[in-house]
């Protein structure tokens, strides 16, 4: 497959008579693709029930013309100001209980019911306008789900959403009732419109009742992107794709990704590692113009699994952004670096985000491929150089890795619901662990957490789920891998389990205690290391493979093992150097910055330092790229 260029495009931007330059200009860049259309509502339909698609008929021509390929958004994440009108009580409303209204975007709650019919509505006209128009060879439904953290909703419209869906899985109160616990405190309800959302209690909720609004805001957004499918569908067979986020855990990404053609996510390093990475500020500063080096491979690796094996980059940051606490700009190279780090993980285009900076509106401070005047931003030649890269290189395949990471979002939720400790962080743990991996020079495959199948793997890292699926449970009885922290120890009502966990066949360890730690005391390890964050004591006849000096088990186990604590970076190099051992694995122990990864037939080196750094006898300059045949 050749993989493949594109760039997000806004034509209700900018003047008719300058689309067909600027189409020009994108295909001698070497760009196949534009997206278009996912704000554009209120130019669609500037009242209700009046239409003006003409502009959009004539953009799509003169796009497609020029011989590019258009994925068309629905416009549902910007609502326009009438709708408002037509459904007063549409908007989200925050835990405070403050409607958040409109004049920015995503100013909808996902159970409104109204709202819900006003997006199938106009994805179902837009489908019908469209579903013959060659040019359209893909949708994308919505824009960034969750984005400005609008998941979850505390409105009246998601208060009676719940109590549906509660009856619904629970089918009595005293069924309810039970799971959640509701004695203590004296919390029985004895009918599901009692039950309110939970926010604005007087002291923390009971935990089984927000992972359960977690769950049912997560269903919500399965369900609103599925009736966009759904009309999508029955017009054109023509892929349908979502951009997804960076560190975005509000919603089952696995669940949307089911309904799905292809995954795609939003990747603007540079922001992300100043805007919601945590890091030292040594680190932060090395790599301030390059973004945190496993960042964008560990969501490029979660995508491919979301995406069933078929995911892109929707955007991709160009030059500075505006909406990080500091926006520097890219060294030179980092827009070509981010594009051949994407194609070795598998995607199979890019698209930059945005065509031309625009000199109004929020995004004004925001690069793109073109600077406010047109002339060319610098990201400009760095896609052209791509683009005649991907021309020159054969098609490098996606290797299976030799390592799992089980990624499970609810456990995210439970997490959050119940943290324990301030630091306990799912995103933040299974982080840890991956570029624990990518230090260790190893190829991972993010897996689902009803994964049933691990045979594949060399060994699998499975942190911090809290209560293992059937399958999973029945796959890790055999395979080399290494649970926890936290792993299966809770029910799937997040409550704690009789017998205690974990309970998986052949691991005879069982947590008895927990302890959370603030960020300046550790657990001392035997191995010189530490655990942060977190500790647990065990209790069982299982192997004692490494303690803390305070004589307590650390990890116990036999090809199956249990970790009692979150390792320090150094432990959970040793940690991965003695599984690579017993498993045949290599263990690079790479240089700060220096990152590979291995296609089906070549091994690409990514260097996110800014300074050169040789390895194998090769000088891989400063933001730069090699690559080899294996
Ligand atoms: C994304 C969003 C785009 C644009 C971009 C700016 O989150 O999907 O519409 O706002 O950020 O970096």
């Amino acid at each position: 497959m050749k993989r493949t260029l594109g760039v997000c495009y806004y034509p209700e931007h900018w003047p008719e008579d300058v689309w067909a330059d600027d189409a020009q200009r994108m295909v001698d860049a070497g760009l196949s693709w534009v997206r278009i259309g996912e704000f554009a509502w209120s130019r669609m339909e500037p009242a209700p029930d009046q239409f003006e698609w003409d502009w959009l008929d004539r953009a799509i021509e003169v796009l497609g013309n020029a011989g590019l390929k258009i994925i068309l958004g629905t416009p549902t994440a910007t609502p326009p100001r009438w709708m408002l009108d037509k459904h007063p009580d549409m908007l989200a409303v925050d835990e405070q209980g403050r409607p958040r209204g409109f004049g920015s975007r995503r100013h909808y709650c996902f159970s409104h019911r109204g709202y819900r019919d006003e997006s199938k509505r106009i994805t179902r006209l837009m489908a019908q306008r469209y579903e013959s128009n060659k040019h359209i060879q893909a949708w994308q439904t919505d824009n960034e789900y969750a984005c400005h953290d609008t998941t979850r909703s505390y409105s009246y419209a998601a208060t009676e959403g719940f109590q549906n869906w509660l009856a619904q899985k629970y089918q009595s109160p005293a069924a309810l009732n039970r799971a959640w616990g509701n004695v203590f405190w004296s919390m029985e309800y004895d009918d599901f419109a009692d039950i309110d959302l939970p926010n604005l209690t007087v002291t923390e909720p009971n935990h089984p009742h927000v992972l359960d609004f977690y769950r049912y805001s997560s269903d919500m957004v399965v369900d609103f992107n599925r009736e966009q499918v759904t009309e999508i569908r029955a017009h054109t067979d023509a892929p349908i794709i979502h951009n997804y986020m960076g560190r975005e855990t509000s919603f089952d990404h696995f669940k949307v990704g089911a309904d799905l053609d292809i995954a795609s996510w939003d990747s603007y390093p540079i922001g992300f590692l100043s805007d919601r990475l945590e890091g030292s500020q040594d680190h932060k500063r090395r790599f301030l113009r390059q973004g945190e080096p496993d960042n964008q491979a560990f969501h490029h690796d979660l995508y491919r699994a979301v995406g069933r094996g078929r995911w892109w980059i929707m955007e991709q940051q160009p030059g500075p952004v505006n909406w990080a606490p500091y926006n520097p700009a890219p060294l030179p190279g980092m827009a070509r670096l981010w594009a051949w780090e994407a194609f070795a993980h598998g995607a199979e285009t890019v698209c930059y985000f945005r065509w031309r900076q625009a000199p109004f509106a929020q995004e004004q401070m925001h690069a793109g491929l073109l600077r406010p005047d047109s002339a060319d931003a610098p990201a400009l030649a760095e896609a052209l150089q791509v683009s005649r890269e991907i021309n020159d290189l054969p098609d490098v395949g996606t290797a299976k890795a030799d390592v799992a990471l089980v990624f499970d979002y609810e456990s995210a939720w439970a997490w959050e619901a119940q943290p324990q400790g301030a630091d306990f962080d799912q995103f933040r743990l299974a982080f840890a662990a991956y570029r624990a991996c990518r230090r260790a020079g190893l190829n991972v495959d993010i897996v689902a957490p009803d994964t049933d199948d691990l045979s594949g793997y060399k060994f699998t890292l499975a942190p911090g789920l809290m209560h293992l699926s059937d399958p999973l449970r029945a796959a890790l009885t055999d395979a080399t891998a290494l649970i926890g922290p936290r792993t299966d120890t809770k029910s799937e009502h997040l409550s704690i389990p009789t017998p205690m966990g974990p309970n998986v066949d052949g691991l005879d360890a069982t947590v008895v205690l927990t302890e959370s730690l603030p960020p300046d005391v550790g657990v001392p390890l035997e191995n010189g290391g530490q655990f942060l964050h977190w500790r647990e004591v065990l209790e069982g006849d299982a192997p004692v493979r490494l303690k803390t000096t305070d004589g307590h088990a650390a990890i116990m186990g036999d090809k199956l093992r249990y970790l009692a604590g979150w390792p320090d970076d150094a432990t959970w190099d040793l940690i991965l150097r003695d599984l690579c051992n017993e498993v045949g694995l290599t263990h690079h122990n790479l240089p700060d910055g220096l990152r590979i990864r291995d296609t089906q037939t070549h091994r690409f080196v990514f260097n996110y330092a800014p300074e050169p750094l040789i390895w194998n006898g090769v000088e891989i300059p400063g933001a730069g790229v090699h690559w080899a045949a294996l």
